[in-house]
């Protein structure tokens, strides 16, 4: 069958056949590899980024990947990720201890979604002790350095059956 006329309810099982992930890092997540390196490492966020990539091939996942230091940019990819993504994973940096606004979009997005820090939060002061995304989140992943991301991907891959 020709490409002008493949019916559009063979074009959408195809989509839904291919899942996609959408990786989400908040504010001075860019810093990475210089930013306090005792804490979190000198893995920049381009190498966390090309990892994800060889991962998400190899699951067979699509992959969205963004950084933002503003809120509201974080909050569309959230909502853009409704109609794009079957799961997404979020480092919101500092404003998972601050961000009822991220928690509301998150909640609006109806796939799993995986919340990852590169440091373990309950090893750090209490403030961080708190997430409003975790109020969210289907699984937490923190500690275990930019790995992290990949084990996220990994669990995201089982959950939406990819
Ligand atoms: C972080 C932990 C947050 O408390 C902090 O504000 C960050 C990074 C982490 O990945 O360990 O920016 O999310």
């Amino acid at each position: 069958m020709g490409r002008q006329t493949r019916p559009p309810q063979m074009i959408e099982t195809r989509l839904k056949m291919s899942r996609h992930v959408t990786i989400l890092n908040g504010p001075n997540l860019n810093l990475l590899g210089v930013r306090e390196p005792e804490i979190y490492g000198q893995t920049t966020l381009d190498d966390i980024e090309a990892a994800c990539r060889e991962t998400a091939d190899a699951l067979g996942l699509g992959l969205t990947f963004h950084q933002s230091n503003r809120e509201y940019e974080l909050i569309d990819w959230v909502q853009a990720a409704r109609a794009t993504s079957d799961a997404i994973i979020i480092n919101p940096a500092a404003l998972t201890h601050t961000s009822v606004a991220l928690l509301d979009a998150l909640k609006a997005f109806e796939g799993p979604v995986i919340e990852v820090h590169i440091s373990n939060l309950h090893k750090r002061e209490s403030f961080r002790h708190h997430s409003y995304v975790s109020y969210r989140a289907d699984g937490i992943i923190a500690g275990c350095g930019p790995h992290g991301y990949e084990l996220a991907l990994h669990h995201a891959a089982r959950l939406i059956g990819a």
